[in-house]
């Protein structure tokens, strides 16, 4: 069976194919990062506008990829929510539309179910097996989930939600301590890069205290603690100075940006990145001690973080990633959660639309 997977959620146009024995032919990501660095973020209209003139070309690429035509397709599978809702029409109509002319069925999934199946394709292909039941947590720059994941034995996969985070995803405090010291968008990859050349202990930020779900996660204190220390120490000539270098050249050398970042600033970074990681950590080997979970899977854009993949393989059960190429959103995701299901025969029909704030929870 092919699998055309298509994604169109927020500002990445994506097309794959996955093919027999759910192996990965082509995997093609357009990224409209030049369209939306200049504002800081993603600018909904725009973003749409862009999936409309890079989705049939990004389609073809992947066809191509995979060495075959439209007419080898068994099926379409496509992200139905959550996203943007613009974002997400260009993409479903799309896909809906390639299906009737090619009378084939389709199928809506869930992003977040996706980015938890770039991890179990990818393990799959080395022949692993991830053990389940399993915990997941999705953080990325929309969400910060941590799911109870079950497998049955004809591979069916039923998530339930233990926590999430009340204000801000992960992904998202990452842009905005990133945007609040003069760095670019996405801030996230920018601290990453950054944070190894400061010191992680020398800033004292605050961890989280939750009333209520001990699973759950918030990134406001976080945020205005950061804040808070960039007023008292005095930051802004040099936040000045970084934003001017990002408007003239948005993607700068590492060395660029630490010849205008002091220690000080490296310090905050490296101690923010440490502190939000942690929260993480803390709330999945929590959940640890309360499921019945034999590994742990983490995934969507803050995945691709090399402190946090450095901390969580310090824990004692096995944890899987995806490659840094499936961590951030990629179509390859889609098509994998969608390749079982279409085994089964699930199909959506023409009525389905996009949803924007769509939950993914099957088990209760
Ligand atoms: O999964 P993704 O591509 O899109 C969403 O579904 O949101 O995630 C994008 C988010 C952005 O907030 C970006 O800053 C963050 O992932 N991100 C990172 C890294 N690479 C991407 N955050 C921390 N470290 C990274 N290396
Ligand atoms: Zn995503």
């Amino acid at each position: 069976m092919y699998v055309l997977g298509i994604e169109s959620s927020c500002d990445e146009t994506a097309a794959a194919v996955i093919g027999p024995g759910h192996k990965l032919l082509a995997n093609v990501v357009a990224s409209q990062f030049d369209t939306h660095q200049r504002y800081g973020g993603v600018v909904p209209e725009l973003a749409s506008r862009e999936h409309l003139r890079a989705i049939v070309p990004v389609v073809r690429q992947a066809l191509e990829q995979a060495a075959i035509t439209y007419k080898d397709l068994n099926a379409i599978a496509v992200t139905e929510g959550p996203g943007l809702v613009g974002s997400l029409l260009v993409g479903l109509t799309f896909a809906k539309g390639l299906a009737v002319s090619l009378r084939i069925p389709f199928l809506g999934i869930n992003h977040i179910e996706g980015h938890i199946h770039a991890v179990v394709l990818e393990q799959q292909s080395k022949n692993r097996q991830i053990k389940f039941p399993a915990l997941a947590l999705v953080v990325s720059g929309g969400h910060s989930h941590l799911f109870f994941v079950e497998q049955s034995p004809d591979f069916e996969y039923r998530y339930r939600l233990l926590g999430r985070t009340r204000d801000d995803a992960a992904g998202e405090a990452f842009d905005k301590v990133a945007k609040l010291l003069g760095l670019g968008y996405p801030g996230g990859p920018l601290i990453d890069q950054l944070a190894p050349h400061g010191d992680p202990r020398a800033v004292s930020l605050p961890n989280v205290r939750m009333k209520g779900n001990q699973l759950d996660l918030s990134y406001s204190g976080l945020k205005t603690a950061v804040l808070r220390h960039v007023q008292q120490a005095n930051m802004d000539d040099e936040i000045r100075t970084r934003r001017r270098m990002f408007l003239k050249k948005p993607r700068p050398t590492t060395d660029e940006i630490l010849l205008v970042s002091s220690k000080g600033t490296l310090d905050l970074i490296a101690s923010f990145q440490q502190t939000a990681i942690e929260e993480l950590v803390r709330r999945v080997a929590r959940a640890m001690e309360q499921e019945p979970a034999k590994a742990v899977i983490v995934s969507g854009g803050v995945a691709a973080n090399s402190g946090l993949r450095r901390q969580f393989e310090s824990l004692p059960y096995p944890v899987y990633f995806p490659s840094l190429k499936l961590s951030t959103d990629n179509a390859a995701m889609i098509a994998a959660a969608a390749y079982p299901r279409l085994e089964r025969r699930e199909q959506s029909d023409m009525s389905l639309t996009a949803k924007p704030g769509l939950a993914l929870s099957s088990l209760e």
